[in-house]
């Protein structure tokens, strides 16, 4: 048996699995590696059969009170325009999605608390729709998270981005690694169906400290996971680190596959900007979830959160036969409706 293979059985059978994952990190050849990507294709096909979900994505304000300094929408900022979606413009992206047979709704923003209240008033009646909420809109008390969930938000949506403290210090000026983990730990003990996530290729990150990040969702047994290549943006402080290739972001989402079998992995904008055909590899490899983006037009390229984010300037009808087009590429199909709720463990 090869280091590869014995690497990834005793990764199955949980030994030594912090050394293990950081080899199999380290792997430097998709050729070398690809025991893994079809142990975590034929395990995504076990639970999820040739099937894609969906959700539909609405980014409806790019204000944001930080100053995460790889986010082109960061406040520091000054070259963008701001935008906030009005309830009626939220409403209707939704009737559209709903039209097209995609159930279930992703409100995204930047850190925007001055929204709230009037997020608040619109999620029951997205609800009314019958349409499931997901909410990513960054850091709150437990109290606000709170009103959330009395509103009827199902889902939420935060990635911690890194485990390792002294990369996520350096990258969150305004933020704190273990109130991040502590926000994760409360939405989730608060019923709402969590989702998570890492960048990969973040400048100073090590294979190490991914396979750190593995070990914590692990223990988080989140709902979701969401990766994403670091991409740089050309209005931020690290817009000189480029980042060019698809292999590390994949080798991750199949690794989590086999970490957590059950769990939700969407193949993600930022893999389709890395590589054109990113978004069909990461579902030939262990993802299961696409979340084609519904904000309208005018508003996309506002919403730039790195350099030739794919996606803004096509309106929404073209991004539902986009996304067929991807899950046929990869030889799966989509599935329309409220993805179920999803036990990770
Ligand atoms: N490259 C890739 N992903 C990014 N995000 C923010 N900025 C970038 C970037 N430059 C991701 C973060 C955030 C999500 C909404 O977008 O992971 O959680
Ligand atoms: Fe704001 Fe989120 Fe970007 Fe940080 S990553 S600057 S919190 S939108």
């Amino acid at each position: 048996m090869d280091k590869v293979q014995m690497a990834l059985k005793q990764v199955k059978s949980d030994i030594k699995l912090k050394e293990n994952l950081t080899f199999l990190l380290s792997v430097p050849s998709r050729e070398e590696f690809k025991p893994v990507f079809e142990e975590a294709d034929k395990i995504c096909r076990k639970y999820y059969g040739n099937k894609v979900y969906i959700r539909g994505i609405i980014e409806f304000s790019n204000y944001c009170i930080k100053n995460c300094k790889y986010c082109g929408i960061r406040r520091e900022n000054k070259k963008l325009k701001r935008y906030r979606l009005t309830p009626q413009e939220i409403i209707d992206a939704v009737l559209y999605m709903k039209k097209g047979g995609i159930m279930t709704t992703v409100l995204q923003s930047g850190e925007d608390p001055g929204y709230d209240k009037t997020l608040l008033q619109i999620i029951p009646k997205i609800k009314n729709e019958g349409v499931a909420v997901t909410i990513s809109i960054g850091e709150r008390q437990e109290k606000v998270y709170r009103q959330f969930k009395k509103a009827g938000a199902d889902r939420f949506l935060m990635r911690i981005e890194t485990t390792d403290p002294v990369l996520f210090s350096a990258l969150h000026p305004d933020d704190n690694l273990n109130f991040r983990k502590k926000c994760l730990k409360n939405i989730k003990k608060m019923g709402f169906e969590t989702g998570t996530g890492i960048m990969v290729g973040l400048p100073g990150q090590s294979m190490e400290s991914i396979a750190d990040d593995l070990l914590y969702f692990r223990r988080l047994k989140p709902a979701m996971i969401g990766i994403g290549p670091f991409l740089a943006h050309e209005d931020t402080p690290l817009k000189d680190f480029k980042n060019t290739d698809i292999f590390p972001t994949l080798k991750v989402v199949s690794l989590l596959r086999i970490l957590l079998p059950k769990i939700n992995i969407p193949a993600t904008t930022a893999m389709g900007t890395i590589d054109k055909h990113g978004r069909q590899e990461a579902l030939k490899v262990g993802a299961n979830v696409i979340m084609p983006n519904f904000t309208p037009s005018d508003y996309r390229k506002m919403y730039k959160l790195y350099d030739d984010k794919i996606c803004i300037t096509e309106n929404y009808g073209l991004c539902i036969g986009c996304t067929e087009a991807i899950a046929k590429a990869a030889n799966k199909e989509v599935k329309k409706g409220v993805l179920g709720v999803s036990k990770a463990w």
